[in-house]
């Protein structure tokens, strides 16, 4: 597996690829992996010749006060499960590759409305740095198709968005949230947990399984939202949302939407955890 630094480089390395016609998927990340990031890494390599992974810690999108100073950087082991999983092109640039103007001079790309909801509401900004950096990589990369997990729900949406309002010619892969044998959905955050917040953590999604089938049975929803937020708390987790939406946009569902997602945001100690869970309306 090739490593580059540089946008002239990674070009180079993808020029001949696009020549013989392969097709090139690109999965973007912020290193530290786990088996979420692998699943895509393989459902990457089924839909495309070749598979360019990037690792970017991407400041953009880290609010003032958040962990990116803390941010876990493992380059060296994630390389190695890398090049196990197939991966042809690592990309790792550096801030002043991705943002030679600083970032402040950096043009923005804002998806308004999808941005504002949620971890929008509580992550001012975050949103606009996670597109302007999609976007950018996109363009670097220019790859046919885009991997993404359904872990992020709303930073998926907002990828789609993007991409139908700017006309950018590359399909958008969502893959299903990987968690671990006791439910909790993977993330480099988990890290962040000491072995008592751990065994609490699979609370989250234990809460959004009840509050689920709390739905299906017929409960309103408003009741199953205000449910939710409680357990949470008495399982020791400080609820920041708890919100069920239509999984088509995001909107307050109506009646006649039957493809509903419940998100949830949750303080356990240093972590902010969040999660979601798709359902069906009987
Ligand atoms: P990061 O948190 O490293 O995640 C990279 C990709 O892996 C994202 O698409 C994320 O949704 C996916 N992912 C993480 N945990 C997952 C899990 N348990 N199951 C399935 N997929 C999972 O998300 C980002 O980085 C950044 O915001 C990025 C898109 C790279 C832009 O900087």
């Amino acid at each position: 597996m090739n490593r580059v630094e540089r946008v002239a480089a990674l070009r180079a390395r993808v020029a001949p690829w696009r020549a013989a016609a392969e097709r090139v998927a690109l999965v973007p990340t912020m290193g530290n992996l786990h088996r979420g990031h692998l699943t895509l890494v393989r459902e990457a390599r089924a839909r495309a010749d070749r598979v360019v992974v990037s690792i970017f810690v991407n400041p953009l999108q880290f609010g003032p006060s958040e962990d990116l100073d803390a941010y876990p950087r493992t380059l060296e082991e994630d390389m190695r499960q890398l090049e196990a999983e197939g991966c042809d092109l690592l990309f790792t640039p550096t801030s002043d590759v991705v943002y030679p103007r600083g970032q402040d001079g950096q043009t923005r790309v804002e998806v308004p409305g999808l941005s504002d909801l949620l971890c929008g509401a509580s992550r001012p900004g975050h949103f606009a740095g996670v597109a302007t950096v999609v976007c950018k990589l996109l363009n670097m990369v220019q790859p046919d198709v885009a991997l993404f997990g359904e872990k992020d729900f709303q930073q998926l949406m907002v990828i789609r968005c993007m991409v139908e309002d700017l006309d950018m010619p590359v399909e958008v892969v969502g893959v299903p949230i990987v968690r671990e044998a006791d439910g909790l959905a993977m993330s480099s955050r988990n890290g962040y947990l000491t072995p008592t917040e751990r065994e609490r953590a699979p609370a989250l999604y234990r809460v959004l399984t009840e509050a689920a089938g709390a739905l299906q049975a017929g409960d309103a929803v408003e009741a199953v939202e205000t449910a939710a937020r409680v357990r949470l708390s008495e399982a020791g987790l400080r609820p920041d949302y708890v919100s069920i939406r239509s999984a088509a946009d995001l909107s307050q569902p109506c009646r006649a939407d039957d493809r509903l997602v419940i998100l949830a945001a949750a303080y356990l100690g240093r972590a902010r955890l969040i999660d979601n869970l798709q359902l069906r309306r009987a």
